[in-house]
């Protein structure tokens, strides 16, 4: 069952990975809640020309990083799930630390605490042995950390289809269907 999901989005390069995870779960009308961190509406700025109309246009609900007292940051707060697309070393750290500082490591601990998925779409290089150590934490926390990684097998012919191949591997964690890549078939 995925029918609310809370997606956040961090201050690592590839913002439109958060992006274009948002356009798929409307497609498939799954509610999303979306928080996006400060440094990551800088990395936006920087990266991309989506606009706050458009952004809003893909999430249901939204929330600001210092909204720690909104219903998303309690552990009460029924929903399936959390992606964070791209997250960044700074939030990896925080969340591996069980540290808490804005309302995207608040919901992120939150389910932890709930044993409920929270999938981390980091994205650094090269890593350094604390950022290296940080992910064996937090995946023994229970986090599934899915780097955001090249994958060439697909053949990609933009960026966009390499942007849709880890999203596509983001739905596959979440059971969810989707033609966002061709999955590989040795005998296609
Ligand atoms: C253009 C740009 C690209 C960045 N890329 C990355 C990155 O790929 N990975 C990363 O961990 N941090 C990256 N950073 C640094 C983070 O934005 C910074 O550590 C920030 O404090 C993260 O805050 P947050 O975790 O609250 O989003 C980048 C910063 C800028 C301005």
């Amino acid at each position: 069952m995925n029918n609310k999901l809370i997606v956040a989005i961090s201050g690592a390069s590839g913002f439109q990975l958060g992006f274009e995870l948002l356009k798929s779960l409307k497609e498939k009308g799954i509610e999303t809640h979306l928080i996006i961190s400060d440094a990551a509406q800088k990395v936006r700025q920087y990266e991309t020309k989506i606009s706050d109309e458009e952004l809003v246009k893909y999430a249901d609900f939204t929330y600001k990083p210092e909204d720690i007292h909104t219903k998303i940051c309690s552990s009460s707060f029924g929903v399936d799930g959390m992606v964070i697309i791209p997250c960044s070393m700074n939030t990896l750290g925080h969340i591996a630390n069980g540290l808490e500082k804005n309302a995207i490591t608040r919901a992120a601990n939150n389910q932890l605490k709930s044993e409920r998925k929270l999938i981390l779409v980091l994205r650094e290089t090269p890593l350094t042995l604390p950022q290296l150590k940080n992910m064996v934490k937090a995946k023994e926390a229970g986090c599934t950390i899915l780097p955001a990684m090249m994958c060439h097998y697909i053949k990609p012919q933009s960026f966009n289809d390499m942007e849709k191949f880890i999203v596509g591997r983001t739905l596959e964690l979440l059971d969810i269907e989707h033609e966002e890549y061709k999955r590989w078939d040795v005998y296609e």
